[in-house]
């Protein structure tokens, strides 16, 4: 299997592209530790990889929390002995989300601390664990609209992935050499609770999404998180610093 025994921690397992990572992984053989702050939907994930014969954990953690994400990755060493990959999954997006000049700054610093704390803080506690394995991966998730802008805008999720993507590329220069590789996804709009919720409520927004994308449709997580297995697996030793821009064609459509 290509993830044969690789201990891989999943934040944000409990739902969407999170909860498909962790079933996904496991199947390829990887032991998954599944982080999320809910613990019924996290429990619920391991169950289910579990019953599906797969190896598996559950740690509630909020990423934006330093005494969560260090004891998130305590938990993953001491249950499984090792740290061979982080998927940086858990994020968020508040309605309240919006333009510069109509954000509340309480928004803006939830987005942040969430979003660009939480990927800090799964890298500041797991990163020395595999410099001294000598190996691992980090598997960081942005979006397209880290490279785009956008007429409806969402200017704090914007700001907090291109936060992301910068924190990637200072990573991979930082400790490829010590065999610890990091990488990025940033994958359009998907199927899952996220957007799903918010764009069900308005047809106008889901209509706007899909015409700007030429594959016609709206991206399925296991769409991005057979990439995610790839960066976790060794077949990827090579790639480092890279953003995998999977969004059915969003990003190179001029009309
Ligand atoms: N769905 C999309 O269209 C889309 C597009 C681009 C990028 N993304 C990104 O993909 C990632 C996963 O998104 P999704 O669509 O699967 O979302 P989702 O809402 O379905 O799942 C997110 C999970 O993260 C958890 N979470 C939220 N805050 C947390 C915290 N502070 N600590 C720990 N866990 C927390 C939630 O409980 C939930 O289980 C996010 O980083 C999101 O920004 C999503």
């Amino acid at each position: 299997m290509r993830l044969d025994d690789k201990v891989t921690i999943i934040t944000g397992g409990g739902s969407g592209m999170g909860k498909t990572a962790a079933e996904l992984f496991a199947r390829e053989g990887a032991r998954v530790v599944v982080s999320d702050v809910s613990e019924a939907a996290g429990e619920s994930v391991v169950a289910s990889v579990k019953a599906a014969g797969g190896q598996a954990t559950f740690i509630r953690a909020d990423v934006s929390k330093e005494d969560d994400a260090r004891g998130m990755v305590q938990h993953a060493i001491a249950t499984f002995g090792r740290v061979d990959a982080l998927y940086n999954n858990a994020g968020i997006m508040p309605e309240a989300d919006h333009s510069v000049i109509d954000t509340d700054v309480d928004t803006w610093d939830k987005v942040m601390a969430v979003n660009v704390r939480g990927v800090f803080l799964g890298c500041k506690y797991a990163i020395p664990q595999m410099l001294e394995q000598g190996s691992g991966s980090i598997i960081n998730i942005a979006s397209f609209v880290a490279i785009l802008g956008c007429s409806v805008p969402q200017d704090a999720y914007t700001a907090s992935k291109g936060a992301v993507l910068a924190l990637t590329r200072s990573l991979a220069v930082q400790f490829a050499g010590r065999g610890v590789r990091t990488n990025a996804i940033s994958p359009g709009p998907i199927e899952t609770p996220l957007l799903m919720d918010w764009l069900l409520k308005d047809e106008a927004a889901k209509a706007l999404r899909l015409n700007r994308n030429p594959s016609g449709r709206f991206g399925k997580p296991e769409e991005i998180v057979s990439v995610g297995v790839y960066l976790a697996s060794d077949e990827s030793r090579w790639t480092n610093g890279a953003n995998f821009v999977i969004d059915g064609g969003i990003t190179v459509n001029y009309f």
